[in-house]
């Protein structure tokens, strides 16, 4: 592209991504940085204040230990991680941030983030982890301190609307990043001594429930798209747990979140014939090993047995709003004023869940008269996501500390540098590092600032810059900008630009991918179900995709991104049939199911299933990785948390 200007940033630690474990890596960074002169650099596709999964806010911070309260202890965290993902976690990585997250929240509230606090000055907790925030604002405080922090120390700099394309590697090192500037004629080259990528999840993999006016809502925010998985890939790093999609049941069509109901207003879930799948559907539970008895049951494992009502023909499910709020409210009835004053506080908090973390499911509701006081509201499963901080867990597989290593884990776990993928120089966090489930926003942020520590420190003990040749970098830019050129070739041979018979537009190419996922790696439309014959037609169809994706065209410079988005979600796509495939058995029913594999193995694979794709020969690897522990599990009751 003559047009193009090349922009060339040197740097020492590079930070990719602007959400919350960036946010996190900036504020730590920019200390050690400061100490040992060296220089930041942060790079969002998006603003920082309001880009990622917080961008709208949130209603809770879902990660809190409480361990200055003696509330709790990181083992009892990491017990109920592993329960909770159906045994396969990786404790060291979860206890790491678990000692640490604790610190994060109180940085929040010394940086302005409302926390609710009760009579006695107590935080107020929506569950036993989870603490209830006025957080519409969540994404703008945590930002500022990021910005700050980089800015005012004089080491940072911060380059918004720049799409990360992907790794610049000098041999097994990683050397930097490429990517353009989605509002200019900017093609940039990002050179640093480590590389911390933290570009969050992915979605619209797989067709969304919503379509027609309704397309391009979600759950999970639409602008992750599965960069952290295509960087880390390419680069060459052993990816974990990428079968280890997340399917969040959600306010059906506006994708409200449900754990205010279910933890706080304690609400219960009843089909369209008024029976509580929960109970009545119990029994099931004994199916899953010893998963199937723990507290709080899986989340899993909840939401199947809504699917398996909802497949039994006794759909809707419904969220018993109306039913938790008059239980609540009527613990005040013999008090008319207190009465009143209590249903007028649920009404609002009812409403501010919505309008602190998912305003359109408050704007549905408003357009289709509901109050949930008087109504109950339709629940849903989702279409699948890949979000390893939430109660999914795939990422990079990445070193542990070292400290928290045990004789076992010290040789699979650990190799040099905490958060460092496999791949020299290369750190991950948040949804970018696997098997480190339920970090959430502030555990993710906890995450970001421990691997910048770990980050600048493999700074200064490799201090040289990695080289990269000018012929590598010049390829690489007529690659990332071909679709402009493409657009540009073949405008002409037809009457329309969204259909030519030389090139496909990056948004009917998003529809190709999200049909095979669909149809063949169990989305909505097959009813989360899939089997061997169904995943290799996936993959077949997954390669001519590939093929085409050389074709694809754009007519600006959005267009560039959203072709670049759909190539890194359809390789997201492909690492995780792969290893769908791979794994031998059904673990996460209510995720997946595999139709002709459909128990679980804990003989076999309670396993991590990883996988790897060499850059040099193109060629997949998959191996399995053991899951060890770091606290004594004596009893299998100690092992399920007690
Ligand atoms: P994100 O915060 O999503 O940040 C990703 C960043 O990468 C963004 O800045 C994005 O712009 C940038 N990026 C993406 N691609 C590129 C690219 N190619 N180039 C450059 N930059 C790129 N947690 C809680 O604690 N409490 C809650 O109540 C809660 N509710 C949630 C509700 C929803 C709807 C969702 C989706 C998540 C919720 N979470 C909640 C989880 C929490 O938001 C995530 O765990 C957390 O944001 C993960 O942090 P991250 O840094 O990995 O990703
Ligand atoms: S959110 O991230 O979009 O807010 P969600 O509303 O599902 O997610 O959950 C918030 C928190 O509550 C998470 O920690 C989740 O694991 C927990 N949670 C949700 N529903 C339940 C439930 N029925 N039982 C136990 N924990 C739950």
């Amino acid at each position: 592209m003559a047009n193009f200007e090349k922009v060339t940033v040197e740097t020492d630690l590079l930070i990719l991504g602007g959400g919350m474990a960036a946010c996190g890596a900036a504020v730590e960074a920019a200390y050690w940085a400061k100490q040992n002169g060296l220089k930041v650099t942060l790079v969002d596709k998006a603003a920082v204040d309001r880009s990622g999964a917080v961008a709208m806010g949130l209603s809770a911070i879902n990660q809190y230990v409480g361990l200055r309260d003696g509330a709790n202890t990181v083992k009892d965290y990491v017990d109920y991680v592993r329960n909770d993902l159906m045994g396969i976690t990786r404790e060291d990585l979860v206890a790491d941030i678990a000692r640490h997250v604790d610190s994060t929240v109180h940085l929040y509230e010394k940086w302005g983030l409302p926390i609710w606090k009760d009579e006695k000055g107590q935080y107020v907790h929506e569950g036993r982890w989870q603490l209830m925030i006025n957080g519409e604002s969540y994404k703008v405080v945590v930002a500022e301190a990021a910005k700050n922090a980089l800015l005012q120390s004089g080491v940072g700099q911060i380059f918004e609307r720049v799409f990360i394309v992907g790794p610049l590697m000098d041999g097994d090192r990683c050397a930097g990043a490429v990517g353009f500037s989605v509002r200019e004629n900017k093609f940039y080259v990002f050179k640093a001594k480590a590389t911390l990528v933290a570009m969050g999840g992915a979605v619209h993999v797989f067709k969304p429930r919503s379509s027609g006016e309704g397309m391009g809502r979600a759950w999970y925010p639409p602008w992750n798209s599965g960069s952290s998985a295509y960087f880390t890939l390419k680069a060459g790093a052993e990816m974990t747990c990428q079968e280890v999609r997340f399917i969040p049941v959600r306010f059906k069509d506006a994708y409200g979140p449900v754990g205010a109901w279910f933890l706080l207003f304690k609400s219960r879930a009843t089909n369209a014939m008024g029976g509580e799948y929960m109970v009545e559907r119990k029994a099931e539970l004994d199916n899953w090993g010893p998963y199937g008895r723990v507290k709080p049951i899986p989340a899993n494992l909840r939401n199947y047995l809504g699917m398996l009502d909802v497949m039994d023909g006794k759909g809707p499910i419904f969220m018993r709003t109306e039913e938790a709020m008059q239980k609540i409210a009527d613990k005040y009835k013999d008090d008319e004023k207190a009465y009143k004053k209590k249903a007028k506080e649920l009404e609002s908090e009812a409403w501010e869940d919505f309008l602190d973390m998912t305003i359109s499911q408050a704007l549905l509701w408003a357009a289709t008269n509901v109050q949930p006081e008087v109504r109950s509201s339709e629940i849903a499963a989702a279409e699948p996501y890949f979000i390893g901080s939430h109660s999914g867990a795939s990422g990079a597989w990445v070193s542990g500390p070292e400290d928290l290593q045990t004789d076992e884990t010290k040789d699979e776990y650990f190799w040099g540098y905490a958060s460092m993928s496999t791949v020299k120089g290369l750190f991950c966090a948040g949804d970018a590092s696997g098997a480190s489930s339920h970090k959430f926003s502030s555990g993710s942020h906890a995450e970001g600032r421990a691997a910048a520590k770990s980050a600048i420190r493999f700074i200064v003990e490799n201090n040289t810059m990695p080289t990269v040749d000018d012929a590598t970098i010049c390829a690489l830019q007529g690659e990332i900008l071909k679709p402009l050129d493409t657009y540009e070739k073949f405008k002409g041979t037809s009457t329309t630009p969204d259909v030519n018979p030389n090139y496909i537009l990056p948004r009917m190419f998003m529809f190709r991918l999200q049909k095979i996922m669909d149809e063949y790696a169990g989305g909505v439309t097959s009813q989360f179900t899939t089997n061997e014959s169904q995943l290799n037609r996936a993959l077949e169809l997954l390669a001519f995709l590939k093929e085409d994706s050389g074709n694809l065209a754009a007519l600006n410079l959005h267009d560039l991104m959203r072709c670049w988005e759909n190539i890194h979600r359809m390789w997201q796509a492909e690492a995780h049939v792969r290893t769908v495939l791979f794994r031998q058995e059904t673990r996460w029913p209510g995720y997946y199911f595999r139709a002709d594999k459909p128990k679980l193995d804990e003989q076999n694979w309670r396993v991590f299933a990883n996988c790897k794709f060499n850059p040099g020969t193109g060629e997949w690897k998959m191996l399995t990785r053991p899951v060890l522990h770091i606290f004594p599990q004596a009893k299998e009751h100690e092992l399920l948390g007690g």
